[in-house]
């Protein structure tokens, strides 16, 4: 019977781990163990303090819904998201070398977004500035790749995104666009706005608490796929949005920023008559091939 004191405890839990069948499982848990235990010690945690710790996990998760993943928001704003992230680019730096930069997925993806035809609008009678949005998904030498899919989620141009908006929401400002044969894509939406992170749960409270900046600068998702290639989880972000440079789930990377060009009231590209300003983008996306 061991002593369970604070020089052997450690040691103890993390034996504890060592029977786990997965290898992997416990990699995981003898380190969380390791690193929970440091943190303990590192700042002397008082039995309030740990109290309150649980508590704050329990509302995270009294909180979450499938369309109100808080979990993930406080994994963004620990800036786990993006080490996950940089740690996948690291892993596969060879593979991916030349492709698109990955960024944080965030708390809003839906799956099942609509198809969309080439060239139609995902956000029709969504608030916000008209943004026609072309370019080309690649591999990393450059050959076109048709028939890509862009799956694609904003905000509207409030900064609202459909999730937020009712408990029942319906999708909007979502959709599906495949590219052409030439690897082309082009569609219609807004241009999205910076926006606070959700702040009526706890990960709200956290921010308050210390002082942190709840914004994002404005960006549209995307998971760009096709077949033979590895998919990247990213955005586009509107230069000059303010919040730019202090993103408050640090997911912001230089080769995402786009200029969204402003156009006076007039007919666009592609025919349709703008009776307001109006925005273009163009954005080239290169994806990797996949290991055979
Ligand atoms: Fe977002």
């Amino acid at each position: 019977m061991s002593d369970y004191n604070q020089s052997v405890l450690t040691d103890e839990v993390i034996k504890a781990f060592g029977n786990a069948p997965s290898e992997r499982l416990q990699v995981l848990m003898q380190a969380l163990a390791k690193h929970v235990h440091a943190f303990a010690q590192e700042v002397d945690l008082t039995p309030e303090e740990w109290m309150q710790g649980l508590q704050f996990l329990t509302k995270t998760g009294q909180i979450s819904t499938e369309r109100r993943p808080e979990f993930i928001l406080l994994s963004d704003v620990m800036g786990l998201s993006m080490m996950v992230v940089s740690l996948a680019q690291a892993r596969n730096s060879k593979s991916v070398e030349g492709a698109t930069e990955a960024t944080v997925e965030g708390p809003f993806y839906w799956p099942g977004a609509p198809e969309v035809a080439l060239g139609g609008d995902i956000a029709e009678g969504v608030s916000g500035e008209p943004t026609y949005y072309t370019g080309s998904v690649t591999d990393v030498a450059g050959k076109p790749l048709a028939g890509a899919l862009l799956d694609l989620w904003s905000g509207d141009g409030e900064g609202s995104y459909d999730v937020q908006l009712s408990p029942d929401p319906s999708m909007r400002a979502r959709g599906k666009i495949r590219t052409d044969e030439n690897g082309r894509y082009r569609f219609w939406s807004i241009r999205p706005t910076y926006y606070p992170i959700p702040d009526d749960g706890p990960v709200g409270d956290l921010m308050r608490a210390t002082r942190r900046s709840i914004n994002r600068p404005g960006h549209i998702h995307m998971m760009v796929s096709a077949e033979g290639h590895v998919p990247v989880t990213t955005h586009l972000f509107v230069a000059n949005s303010p919040y730019l440079h202090e993103d408050a789930v640090f997911g912001k990377r230089d080769s995402l920023v786009v200029e969204f060009k402003e156009h006076p009231p007039g007919v666009a590209a592609d025919g349709r008559e703008l009776k307001t300003p109006y925005y273009t983008v163009d954005y080239d996306f290169r994806l990797a091939k996949a290991a055979e």
